[in-house]
């Protein structure tokens, strides 16, 4: 298994601010699904979603974790990425798998602001919506996850100690 570590979890989970975090604390690097691909075809999520749908986003998204080569990274992934399985086994060749879980309450606070260039919510069914997602999404976050960590009530140090303590007991070689 590469050494990489995998963040998985909701919109609004903090999975770019842990991978931030974990950065600095590890010296690894950090490799973004969403931003590479923005990257790559030079535009945005939404832009893509708008203009070619969420199907040709989800191809993007697999394209990219078959190309994934990497080593010593932090690899914070779009929300959605489980729902391909073909994805998560190729994400489990590339590291241990973190998912981040958290509440509704937690997510709505932490999204209500931040809606823009992500096309699956909209600020005033925000409730609704994040309800529909994870109640379709929970079995797989928990199902492809080698370590789940509870991020509710909790600040990024906590969080980020906590992936690391539980990385060490499942034995992961930093
Ligand atoms: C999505 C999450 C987004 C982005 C796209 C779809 C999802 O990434 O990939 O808008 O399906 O949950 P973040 O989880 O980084 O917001």
């Amino acid at each position: 298994m590469m050494n990489n570590i995998i963040l998985i979890g909701m919109m609004g989970s903090g999975k770019s601010t842990i991978a931030k975090a974990l950065r600095v604390k590890l010296a690894y690097d950090v490799f973004d699904t969403d931003d590479a691909i923005e990257k790559k075809t030079g535009n945005t999520i939404s832009e893509i979603f708008k203009a070619k749908g969420e199907v040709y986003f989800r191809q993007l998204e697999n394209t990219m974790c078959k190309g994934l080569g990497l080593h010593n990274n932090i690899i914070s992934t779009g929300g959605g990425i489980i729902l391909n399985s073909e994805n998560v086994k190729l994400l489990k060749e590339k590291g241990p798998i973190i998912y981040l879980s958290g509440t509704i309450d937690t997510l709505l606070n932490r999204l209500i602001n931040e809606t823009e260039n992500r096309p699956l919510i909209s600020k005033n069914e925000l409730q609704q919506q994040l309800t529909n997602i994870l109640n379709n999404r929970k079995e797989l976050y928990e199902n492809a996850a080698d370590i789940i960590v509870k991020i509710d009530d909790k600040d990024i140090d906590t969080i980020s100690n906590e992936i690391i303590m539980n990385l060490r007991e499942i034995g992961y070689k930093f």
